[in-house]
């Protein structure tokens, strides 16, 4: 099986946003990775829609459809959205007031798992895969099971973050035994968040996975190299 790539293509928007322009168009960068090697397009909708908007949101699922991979919080202004523009999967993550970016796998507190009980049954009632991100943990995984998710996104910011050769082959191992894992619960499995051309190596050669989901990595490497080359790198690295 070939490891698939989703690109997160938020960034695009962060830059329209900074002039509040209508370019460049999130529409038209997923053409683009879409072209040079992407499987899919991975879009975060954050309730403050700082980057990606509804708008975009509705644009892109209409526009490639089965092929976008929709980020969001469960919150029931979230949930409906999703539900209204039926994006191919859904990645339900944890979304923290004030963070910069997500800081990590969902908590999984009884009232949590009540709620995304609700909203993973709704999903699958229109049809929409449902993933969840955790962080790569033996209970995380057996709860994301027990809760339903088709897939789990394991969480890789602690291993990109990691400080030394100890630190990250620990978190690797951590990453190949979640996968083991879920795999074993009959999830598919996913990676993502602060992988790069450097470190995305390690995690890709873990057996088992399905798909990485990276944005900020690619997006900034093609302010030097343009989105094509910086795309089809990555996508030759996994
Ligand atoms: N996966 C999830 C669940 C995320 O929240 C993010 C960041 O939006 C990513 C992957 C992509 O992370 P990065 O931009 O660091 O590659």
């Amino acid at each position: 099986m070939t490891l698939k790539l989703g690109v997160n293509i938020d960034h695009i928007a962060t830059l329209r946003q900074a002039r509040r322009a209508p370019y460049p168009d999130p529409v038209d960068a997923a053409a683009v990775c879409l072209s040079t090697g992407a499987d899919y397009i991975v879009v975060h909708l954050r309730k403050d829609e700082r980057h990606i908007n509804e708008k975009d949101v509705a644009r892109l699922c209409k526009t490639f459809p089965g092929k976008i991979h929709l980020e969001c919080s469960y919150t029931p202004e979230l949930e409906k959205a999703a539900l209204k523009y039926k994006p191919f999967s859904v990645c339900i993550v944890p979304e923290e007031p004030g963070e910069v970016t997500t800081t990590g796998g969902l908590k999984f507190t009884p009232k949590v798992q009540k709620r995304l009980m609700e909203m993973i049954d709704a999903l699958h009632k229109k049809k929409i895969l449902v993933s969840l991100f955790v962080s790569p943990a033996a209970a995380d995984i057996r709860t994301a099971a027990k809760l339903g998710a088709d897939i789990v996104e394991l969480c890789t910011r602690d291993y990109s973050e990691a400080t030394t050769a100890k630190a990250s082959r620990k978190l690797l191992q951590d990453l190949a035994l979640s996968t083991l894992l879920a795999k074993e619960l009959g999830l598919e499995v996913h990676a993502g968040h602060g992988l790069d051309y450097h470190n995305v190596l390690a995690v890709a050669d873990i057996g088992g996975m399905a798909c990485m989901n990276i944005g900020f990595s690619i997006i900034t490497r093609s302010v030097f190299a343009g989105l094509p080359a910086a795309v089809s790198e990555m996508k030759g690295l996994l």
